[in-house]
């Protein structure tokens, strides 16, 4: 007896009381959704269950970036290395047609792919909530969606950015009354103090939670969206939501030197054209050569892998697409040769079209646990506010991810080149995305990460993984780099202040190169790193934004 006690004590000594066990890591763009996903671990949940509470939390906290009238792709390795990536991207409605968007003058009438139901396609993300936590989760969806009712119900204050959003958007809130009730304040943008409260969000997240899938595509949300869109110039009917469903597809694999890459295929055209860049790269050097010529060939690769995306990509299910082409080695090898060390290619010397201008406001989160699963997640309403309707009594905030198709194929732009028709608008098609969740594995580390930000997520997805390619394990590294894009069209180097330095931007010039500053910084990266062999996490949010990345 004696001698079990004095073995207690011994335990008890190495073993704290304050001693929790370890949960994992999550980065997300908002404190109170890193708050949801560890709460949900805490609960007994793996990172699937992690990321649905992080996902709806987002979807009541951001709403400038995400929600559940919105969409998303999961990329997922379980334990064990199986993958999966699950396409919860927007349908176009049955009522889509090609021309939707032109104008009496034949031109692109953007406000109608922006602003209004009209703008919205079917959302994704409920049914990926409800697939992902059957699919690979531990809890079920009244657990996980828990702490977003409990944010909706309750309520908390918008952050600067929130606030600074509502005022860029307020015309297009203000067009809808049930948008105008909720974010903004007497029809003005809220004020710092504000509280935003989401009763009817509450409710719609609370019949999700009760009754899966068809708690919002079926029943009384169904009924709510559908007569809500219709009243206010819409065109859904209740089969558009009940036969909404998330495609499992196969994650792109590619290898960068001794580099494993794991990312979004079609309809993302981010993997593609990721693995394009860096197959064009791989040939390079990169290390052995000066801060010029090494950003002067990352912007070439960068234009023919942009190039490609906008002439061949779009949603599988309805085009054909030579992915097996676009990411092989050889094909890479041959665009590789056309680069010259001491020369900018110009975009109008290749063939290949431009692509058509995209939203910003889309979120990224990474998530790691304890038993060896990892979500890379990237989730978007696409511009700030989607597109500003709420169908009333839900809360929800459509979409206006209906931009993202190319609204005028197939006649000549204003560069006098050919629109792609492989994004053209169908009924119950997917819009081309940019959205690009990515794991990456270099000997015993693991880096998961993404970010917003319209077509230069793959630009920005692209610089995160040649920092961890070069060596760099520290994942803060990859979120604070600055950054630099080109995308084939317009033929310029945008670049934030840290992007490039004086004696980059004098080469780059002398090269041909045409160089263009943005008027902020732009990103909101949010990224893990992960040891798998000895359980070591480092986790990383943007410093241009106010995320919460946490080991715990
Ligand atoms: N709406 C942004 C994207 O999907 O790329």
């Amino acid at each position: 007896m004696r001698k079990l006690t004095l073995v207690l004590v011994c335990l008890l000594v190495a073993l704290p009381a304050s001693a929790k066990p370890r949960l994992g890591a999550i980065a997300s763009a908002h404190p109170l959704a890193t708050e949801a996903g560890f709460e949900v671990l805490a609960a007994g949940g793996n990172a699937c269950d992690a990321a649905v509470a992080v996902s709806a939390a987002l979807a009541v906290v951001e709403p400038v970036s995400s929600g559940i009238g919105g969409g998303a792709f999961y990329l997922i390795e379980r334990r064990g290395g199986q993958a999966l990536f699950v396409d919860a991207r927007e349908t176009a409605p049955a009522s889509a047609t090609r021309d939707m968007y032109l104008g009496a003058d034949g031109e692109h009438d953007r406000r109608r792919s922006l602003d209004g139901p009209l703008a919205a396609g079917i959302p994704g993300e409920p049914a990926a909530l409800a697939h992902v936590v059957k699919r690979c989760g531990r809890l079920d969806l009244k657990r996980t969606l828990a702490p977003a009712i409990r944010l909706a119900s309750e309520g908390f204050e918008p952050d600067a950015f929130h606030l600074l959003m509502a005022g860029m958007r307020k015309a297009a809130l203000a067009a809808s009354p049930a948008a105008a009730a909720i974010f903004l304040d007497n029809g003005e943008a809220p004020k710092a103090g504000f509280r935003l409260v989401q009763k009817d969000l509450a409710a719609v997240l609370q019949r999700l939670a009760r009754a899966g899938k068809a708690g919002f595509y079926e029943g009384e949300t169904a009924r709510l969206i559908v007569d809500g869109v219709n009243a206010a110039g819409g065109a859904w009917t209740a089969d558009d939501l009940k036969h909404y469903k998330v495609v499992e597809r196969a994650p792109l694999r590619g290898r960068y030197r001794d580099m494993d890459v794991l990312t979004a295929p079609p309809p993302s055209s981010g993997g593609v054209a990721l693995l394009a860049a860096l197959n064009i790269l791989e040939g390079f050097a990169l290390d052995l050569r000066d801060s010029v010529t090494g950003k002067h060939l990352i912007v070439e690769a960068m234009r023919r892998a942009y190039r490609d995306r906008a002439e061949y990509l779009g949603d599988p299910d309805f085009v054909a697409m030579p992915i097996a082409q676009l990411i092989d080695k050889n094909y890479a090898a041959g665009l590789r040769a056309g680069i010259r060390p001491d020369r900018a290619t110009p975009s109008a010397s290749l063939p290949g079209a431009p692509a058509g201008p995209e939203g910003t406001d889309t979120t990224h989160f990474s998530v790691v646990d304890t038993h060896g699963n990892v979500v890379s997640a990237t989730l978007s309403v696409n511009i700030p506010f989607g597109s500003g309707f709420v169908p009333p009594g839900t809360g929800i905030l459509l979409n206006d991810e209906m931009d993202d198709f190319s609204a005028k194929e197939g006649s000549p732009n204003t560069y006098g080149l050919i629109g792609a028709h492989a994004n053209a608008i169908a009924p119950g098609k997917r819009p081309l995305s940019s959205m690009t969740p990515t794991i990456l594995r270099r000997g015993d580390t693991m880096a998961v990460l993404g970010t917003p930000g319209g077509s230069r997520i793959i630009s920005m997805v692209l610089l995160g993984a040649l920092e961890f390619a070069a060596g760099n394990d520290d994942p803060a590294a990859w979120v604070s780099t600055g950054r630099y894009h080109h995308q084939f069209w317009p033929d310029v180097i945008e670049y934030e202040p840290e992007g490039l330095n004086d004696t980059d931007r004098a080469g780059l010039e002398r090269l041909g190169h045409t160089l263009k500053p943005v008027d902020r910084r732009y990103g909101n990266m949010q990224a893990i790193a992960w040891q798998p062999a000895n359980g070591e996490m480092k986790a990383a949010s943007d410093p241009r934004r106010k995320g919460s990345a946490q080991v715990r």
